[in-house]
């Protein structure tokens, strides 16, 4: 049985462009595996917190070690390394904000990287311990930051997103760019008209495979 795990980052509730894409994504999956098992974390539920000096100290002290504070910090980031452990397949759904992926989404980055977790430290340089992924990402973004345009060198999302999945041993990825986006929170599109290719691309993935 599969498990997918689907995260969402976008602030803007039913209006967001990333969320309903990721929606769609989750209901072809779900056809595809009826069976299968969804987590879904949504990353604007205030729940997340910055790692301070305790979360860092106990990251890097031996299990068996760790004081009950160090524990008790630490169990978000248990938390949602178990869901990224557990799953075989992940959505994520991110916007761009200020050419970057939002706030919430880099405080769960750094609360699932961790050495001896997500990765370890190997005779050649680090080792991603997440084997065996394979993750789409649904970015959404007002601007379009095509490869080979002027804009590209803009886009901070999607090459971090590589680099960093990369490190943590995912590099089996997929990217959805939901482009231009601005169009349709000026009134110039409807939402819907701006979504269709889009639901047809992820439907068409679902169908092909
Ligand atoms: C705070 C904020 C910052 C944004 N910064 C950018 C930006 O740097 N570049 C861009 O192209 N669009 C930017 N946008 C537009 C969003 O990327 C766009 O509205 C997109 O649809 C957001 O995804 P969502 O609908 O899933 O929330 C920004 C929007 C907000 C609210």
């Amino acid at each position: 049985m599969s498990t997918l795990l689907h995260i969402d980052s976008s602030p803007l509730g039913e209006g967001s462009i990333s969320r309903r894409l990721t929606g769609e994504f989750v209901r072809n999956w779900k056809l595809a595996n009826p069976d299968g098992e969804i987590i879904t974390r949504d990353l604007t539920a205030g729940n997340l917190t910055s790692i301070n000096t305790a979360w860092i100290v106990g990251a890097h002290t031996p299990k068996s070690s760790r004081t009950s504070i160090q524990n008790e910090v630490l169990a978000l980031s248990d938390a949602l390394i178990a869901e990224l452990q557990s799953a075989d397949e992940y959505v994520f759904g991110v916007p761009m904000h200020n050419f970057a992926a939002p706030s919430v989404f880099k405080l769960w980055i750094d609360q699932i990287v961790r050495a001896g977790e997500t990765f370890s430290y190997g005779e050649g340089g680090p080792v991603g311990l997440l084997k065996n992924k394979k993750a789409t990402f649904v970015i959404a973004s007002g601007g379009v930051y095509e490869a080979e345009t002027a804009m590209a060198a803009y886009n901070f999302v999607e090459p971090y997103l590589r680099t960093l999945f990369g490190f943590v041993g995912v590099t089996d990825t997929n990217f959805i760019a939901a482009g231009g986006a601005a169009a349709v929170s000026l009134g110039r599109v409807d939402s819907q008209v701006f979504l269709q290719p889009h639901i047809e691309s992820i439907r068409t993935r679902f169908h092909a495979a």
